[in-house]
């Protein structure tokens, strides 16, 4: 039984198929030759806000044969109370797989270990894989391999998709800066866990220099709200802007996963100069969702 609950779990090999079978899925878009789901119905359980990954999920179930059922966590009885265990256990027994966005890492995993069918994480506190493995797609769909390239994250580099790319650095060969305040980088232990060319700088320019990819996320996750003020003082001056621009490689890429919040981590000038990009990444999130609901079924 194949889950996606991290990149953490994940090995090379299996990012690399996944990012290699995205490419006929975006081309072929419309006359698959795959209809991997047909008969299948796949439960999505979020207990937080989402467009692009329901969205997303939600076309990919269909196009690939299946039938996407969305429950909202606070509508099933799961939001009432009943454990995490006993809701796997009956959902295991009626739907052919589980894509769920919900707060704490371990009731994902939870979930995976009692309903023994394929789980998909779609954003915890701890990881967001599947946005990361959409970006990386992007990547290389305009600029070759990763591998020994430079990305510069700036912004919250404590955060789920900060996480995220820094399990990634270390199975994709990439040198990954984190560009943040010292309450908001990475735990040493985090990046122990990882391993990889992974380096913090508090100096945002220092950080972007000569790197082919500045990418940045909110600087207030969801469930954070209540930190809110705090963050948005500390991490001021984390913001992808001209100036940041300017000192990265001539060809660099701007990314967000988005939603993005103008003048906070990045200014509405910089985000309009690349919005093609940022918007094809969006876009990549079908495409890598139907590798990720495929590689599960293999
Ligand atoms: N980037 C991302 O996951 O967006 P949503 O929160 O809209 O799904
Ligand atoms: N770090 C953000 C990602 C949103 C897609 C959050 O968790 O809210």
């Amino acid at each position: 039984m194949k889950h996606l609950l991290s990149l953490e779990s994940m090995s090379p090999g299996d990012l690399r198929a996944i990012l290699r079978q995205t490419t006929p899925f975006k081309r072929d878009r419309g006359h698959h030759a795959q209809q991997p789901l047909t008969g299948q119905t796949w439960a999505l359980i979020f207990s937080k806000s989402s467009t692009r990954t329901r969205v997303s999920f939600e076309v990919a179930v269909r196009e690939l044969g299946g039938q996407p059922m969305f429950l909202n966590a606070n509508d099933i009885q799961l939001g009432r109370g009943e454990p995490i265990k006993d809701t796997a256990r009956v959902l295991g027994r009626m739907v052919h797989g589980a894509i769920i966005r919900t707060f704490a890492q371990q009731d994902i995993n939870e979930f995976a270990a009692y309903s023994n069918i394929p789980t998909v994480n779609a954003l915890t506190d701890d990881e967001h894989p599947c946005q990361i493995l959409a970006d990386i797609f992007t990547f290389e769909e305009k600029r070759g391999p990763i591998t020994r390239k430079v990305v510069t994250f700036i912004g919250d580099g404590a955060c789920n998709v900060a996480a995220s790319w820094i399990f990634a650095a270390a199975k994709l060969d990439f040198e990954l800066r984190i560009a943040a305040p010292e309450a908001y980088q990475p735990s040493a232990e985090l990046l122990a866990r990882a391993g990889g060319r992974v380096t913090c700088f508090k100096d945002v320019l220092e950080a972007a220099s000569g790197s082919h990819l500045l990418y940045t996320d909110v600087w207030v996750s969801m469930g954070k709200e209540a930190e809110a003020a705090e963050r948005l003082s500390l991490l001021t001056g984390y913001q992808v802007n001209s100036v940041v621009v300017k000192v990265a490689a001539s060809d660099a890429l701007v990314m967000h996963c988005l939603p993005a919040y103008r003048d906070k981590e990045i200014d509405e000038e910089t985000f309009e100069a690349h919005a093609q990009t940022i918007f094809d990444q969006a876009e990549n999130r079908l495409h890598a969702q139907k590798s990720v609901l495929n590689w599960l079924r293999c």
